[in-house]
């Protein structure tokens, strides 16, 4: 079966892993991501929501309105919650981000923070976003840069427009660190106020999670095996890799328990190696969606997202309506599709005792019900991209369209 896609980590990262080493890796890794992201500073965590629990630690917010798209991660509004300050929800416009027209009514005196998501590698658009900046040159704008390693607005590269960005470097990112977050800034005076705040708060890595750490990076590469991603499928939908897969609790607001715990020296090695295989991961992506769009642009049950020119392509991104047939005619074919982002964040049971209003976010809702995420890999793979698309052009053939995302 093709995984949707593979975790970045083959025998460099492994060999890498394995290697003991006598210097200080978590730094080594720190100095490569500044340099790689051309940012003045880098500072890993161990996660990146702990990096953005930090960072709003470290401007000084608490109990004030962090604007934050409707539709993303929901680990996000949640660090937002833990932080002791309030996410604000905006929907999103056609490209999936937050909807920065919106925006412009939701800051107040009780803003702290703007959260710009550039999400499945899509950019925010800078020229909209320098007009709010202008206009409330007091609020900070924090990228959360997750989904979007190197992704550039108009030759610019989103992560350096703001006070800083926030990465995260699980298995599922475009470059990872086994697990693990960065926050790159080109303030030095925040960055040694980070640095502080890691030292205060984050506690030194055990040997035990060293060794879980490594144990997860040698059995993470085979289950995504395209020969053995079949079993690993079949053992997700049972649940039993809800230890490693689930990732939130629809119900509560949290942290995960380690998230203080902090990165290990094997992670930074890890990281180190991927660092300079960045690019080429990222151009790979690119080759999927280029072929997938111009293969199955003239299938009418499949919409592709707006995807503005600078895109690194966290995901490749297409709507479709009954997702769920969708998914399991492709699966009985041998094509994982995935379906990230699978909730709008208000309308998540936690979210929705939190929040006072009854505001709706109507495209994040659309859009959470009719996304899939095409299969991606490493190296672009002709002959496996050609398969999905043949699938999907069965799965889809007199599929009726999806919802048009509404127009707010
Ligand atoms: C858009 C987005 N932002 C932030 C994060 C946070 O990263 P982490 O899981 O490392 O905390 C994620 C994680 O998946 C994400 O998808």
């Amino acid at each position: 079966m093709i995984p949707r896609f593979q975790p970045p980590l083959g025998g460099r990262e492994i060999i890498a892993a394995l290697t003991p080493s006598f210097s200080d890796d978590v730094r080594l890794f720190e100095d490569a991501f500044a340099k790689v992201m051309e940012q003045g500073h880098a500072i890993a965590f161990p996660y990146g929501r702990s990096g953005l629990l930090a960072l709003l630690k470290c401007l000084g917010l608490s109990n004030r309105s962090v604007i934050c798209p409707a539709y993303t991660c929901v680990v996000v509004p949640n660090a937002v919650v833990v932080s002791g300050n309030r996410p604000v929800f905006v929907d999103s416009g056609r490209d999936a981000n937050m909807d920065l027209d919106h925006v412009r009514g939701f800051v107040d005196e009780t803003t702290g923070a703007i959260l710009a998501t550039s999400i499945f590698g899509n950019p925010v658009d800078l020229d909209m976003l320098d007009d709010l900046r202008a206009k409330h040159p007091h609020v900070p704008v924090i990228q959360d840069c997750a989904h979007s390693f190197i992704t550039e607005w108009n030759s610019r590269p989103v992560h350096r427009e703001g006070a800083a960005a926030i990465f995260g470097l699980n298995v599922s990112k475009t470059m990872t660190a086994i697990f693990g977050g960065m926050v790159t800034t080109d303030d030095a005076e925040l960055a040694s106020a980070l640095r502080e705040h890691r030292a205060r708060t984050t506690t030194a890595p055990t040997l035990l999670k060293t060794m879980s750490r490594l144990a997860y990076a040698f059995a993470v590469a085979p289950a995504f095996w395209p020969p053995l991603f079949g079993l690993t499928d079949r053992l997700r939908r049972a649940g039993l890799l809800d230890r490693f897969t689930r990732y939130y609790d629809e119900e509560l607001i949290e942290l995960p328990d380690d998230h203080l715990v902090g990165m290990t020296g094997l992670e930074g090695r890890v990281g180190v190696e991927q660092t300079g295989r960045l690019s080429a991961m990222i151009e790979a992506r690119r080759m999927y969606d280029g072929y997938y769009r111009s293969r199955l642009a003239d299938v009418s049950g499949l919409e592709w997202l707006e995807e503005p020119h600078g895109s690194s392509v966290s995901h490749v991104v297409a709507r479709v309506a009954d997702r769920q047939r969708v998914r399991a005619r492709a699966a009985a074919m041998g094509v994982e599709l995935g379906e990230v982002i699978e909730y709008s964040v208000p309308d998540l049971a936690a979210y929705r005792s939190l929040l006072s209003d009854d505001r709706s976010f109507p495209v994040s809702a659309v859009l959470s019900t009719t996304v899939i995420n095409l299969p991606t890999s490493l190296r672009f793979d002709e002959r496996k991209a050609a398969k999905v698309v043949g699938v999907l052009r069965r799965v889809l053939d007199g599929a009726k369209p999806p919802p048009a995302l509404p127009v707010t």
